[in-house]
């Protein structure tokens, strides 16, 4: 049905297709923007959280000082005899509970003592796994002058990039956040499971920074109510049943900005349509976070392919802006954090010997001394360049400088924020919406269809339908039609041909909430019959007031 109503279709097929790229068609399309902009106007609404867009591109030193070059690797095993590569996880799935938290040494051992048969051949000889970096690699520019760059595995980074304009942005205020959401690649060695593992996929990210001493009081009130399933690293505890204040009290949520993310998430996975029953948060054990995450939570979702990790919540810590502040030098990657009561402190400097200085810089002599203060060694090797405020660079002696005591009044500090990132995978909730919405019964002995996908993602809001294409009801049909897509965000389709039963079946299956049908009294008395999708049920309404009904979700209350 995805495919042949044009919902997500395998992409180049018709140059064989590659595993891991797909299309989303007419309907997908549209779902695919509604389901984004559900996830933007959900994290938008909260105030303190702005959209920030970044190159897909990127160039590698960003990706060496973050770690995704040296570490975002998957473990390959290589069939001997068809020379087929597999993620070595995922030959070991059948023997162990949690593949992805061995290390090269268990795979291989578990991949000979199971005697594992290659899923293409059946042959059981396997080459000793090894890591595959993850990133596609391109250049920028050509020839000599060319850079290495990647395509981005993560959104992320181009968040931590921008973090001096969102701290500006903000006056310099934490907590506050950023969210993007675009394309994400990954090379994935053996792509499968649909939608689930792609090469190129639409990723969803939040950065939130927070002050690490700062205990943010988030409200826990609307899900006490609740009880998440929550599957506790095996190390820490079994799963168990708690609302997210219980699970931050109790410290079985190590940071409460963390649960409150978590139930937030909740939030909105519930209102695109995921069965609450279906979701559960699993963390991460000890060897399975990522490289930059201290602690991390997924979010799970059951769907065909038993329970599918589509959200992560992380908590990053200051790994990544600490990460390019070391790589760079750039000091802008901090935020200050004022103190209660300015503080005295004691300290040795490297200050400048003024019989020295002066006769040797003269009217640089003042650029000089403020350069040297600057300075965070009060031992350094001699002599060095050092550069002042207005950009020249001068040369220090020993004999210029001596140790000084000195009392400063510091009335705060720049420290590195913390940061706590909720990434969604957009391509797998939107398969688990569909999953999760796909009814299938029988009608007259046929097989009957119809995706209960929630009015605020249906790819299309209402299907018009002439009773016939006849005798004005087709003309006065397209005219609402058009008049309903004239509605900013208000999507419509017209349908003239077959059945009316036929039509409601069609709209029905793609999940399309109401159906408008134009019948020989609309010609008379400009009303129209409005179809239910989900009970079939049927009133009738003034044909002016459709698109406003529909708009403002009130048609409901109608029934
Ligand atoms: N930024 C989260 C991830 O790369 O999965």
């Amino acid at each position: 049905m995805l495919r042949r109503r044009g919902v997500i279709l395998p992409a180049f097929q018709i140059h064989g297709g590659v595993a891991g790229l797909f299309d989303f068609g007419p309907i997908g399309g549209r779902l695919r923007r509604r389901l984004k902009n559900a996830w933007l106007n959900h994290w938008l609404s909260e105030g303190d959280i702005v959209e920030v867009d970044s190159p897909t591109i990127t160039p590698e030193s960003v990706l060496i000082a973050s770690g995704h070059v040296g570490e975002f690797n998957d473990y390959m095993s290589e069939c001997n005899n068809c020379n087929s590569a597999f993620r070595s996880d995922h030959l070991v799935e059948e023997h162990h509970p949690n593949p992805d938290s061995l290390n090269s040494a268990d795979l291989d051992n578990i991949i000979t003592e199971r005697a594992v048969v290659c899923p293409g051949c059946g042959v059981s000889d396997w080459s000793n796994c090894r890591p595959m970096n993850l990133m596609f690699s391109t250049q920028i520019g050509a020839m000599k002058g060319s850079r290495l760059a990647y395509m981005r595995p993560e959104t992320a980074q181009g968040m931590f990039m921008l973090f001096p304009a969102l701290y500006r942005h903000f006056r310099g205020r934490l907590p506050f956040g950023a969210v993007q959401s675009g394309k994400g690649y990954r090379n994935e060695i053996s792509p499968r499971q649909g939608m689930i593992r792609l090469r190129e996929f639409n990723m969803a990210e939040l950065e939130y920074f927070i002050d690490p001493d700062v205990h943010i009081p988030h409200d826990f009130s609307p899900w006490d109510g609740e009880k998440f399933h929550l599957v506790q690293d095996p190390e820490f505890g079994e799963p168990i049943s708690m609302s997210p204040r219980e699970a931050a009290d109790a410290n079985v949520i190590r940071h409460p900005t963390v649960a409150w993310f978590m139930a937030r998430t909740w939030d909105f996975l519930t209102s695109v349509g995921i069965k609450p029953d279906k979701i559960r948060f699993r963390q991460h054990e000890g060897d399975e976070m990522a490289h930059y995450a201290s602690d991390c939570w997924d979010a799970e979702i059951e769907g065909s392919y038993g329970w599918i990790e589509c959200v992560g919540i992380a908590h990053r810590g200051c790994y990544d802006l600490n990460a390019h502040e070391v790589a760079t030098g750039d000091s802008n990657l901090r935020a200050w954090r004022s103190y209660d009561e300015p503080r005295i402190v004691d300290k040795t400097i490297l200050s400048g010997v003024g019989s020295i200085i002066g006769p040797t810089f003269k009217s640089q002599a003042g650029l000089v001394n403020q350069a040297l203060t600057e300075i965070d060694t009060t031992s350094p090797t001699f002599p060095f360049e050092l550069t002042l405020a207005d950009g020249a660079t001068v040369t220090i002696e020993e004999d210029m400088v001596e140790n000084k005591r000195v009392q400063n009044t510091e009335h705060g500090e720049w420290f590195l924020p913390h940061v706590v990132e909720p990434a969604f995978g957009i391509d797998r909730i939107l398969w688990h919406i569909l999953d999760h919405a796909y009814d299938e019964t029988e009608k007259g002995g046929e097989k009957y269809t119809v995706l209960h996908l929630a009015n605020s993602i249906a790819p299309i809001d209402v299907a018009i339908l002439p009773l016939m294409e006849k005798e004005g009801l087709d003309s006065l049909a397209e005219s609402v039609h058009r008049l309903i897509c004239s509605v900013p965000n208000l999507v419509s389709y017209y349908d003239g041909s077959g059945s009316i039963g036929r039509r409601y079946a069609r709209a029905d299956e793609v999940g399309v909430p109401w159906a408008v049908t134009i019948d020989h009294e609309s010609l008379s008395n400009s009303t129209a019959t409005i179809r239910r999708r989900d009970d079939g049920k049927q009133i009738r309404v003034s044909i002016a007031d459709i698109a406003k009904l529909i708009s403002d979700n009130s048609l409901n209350q109608l029934f």
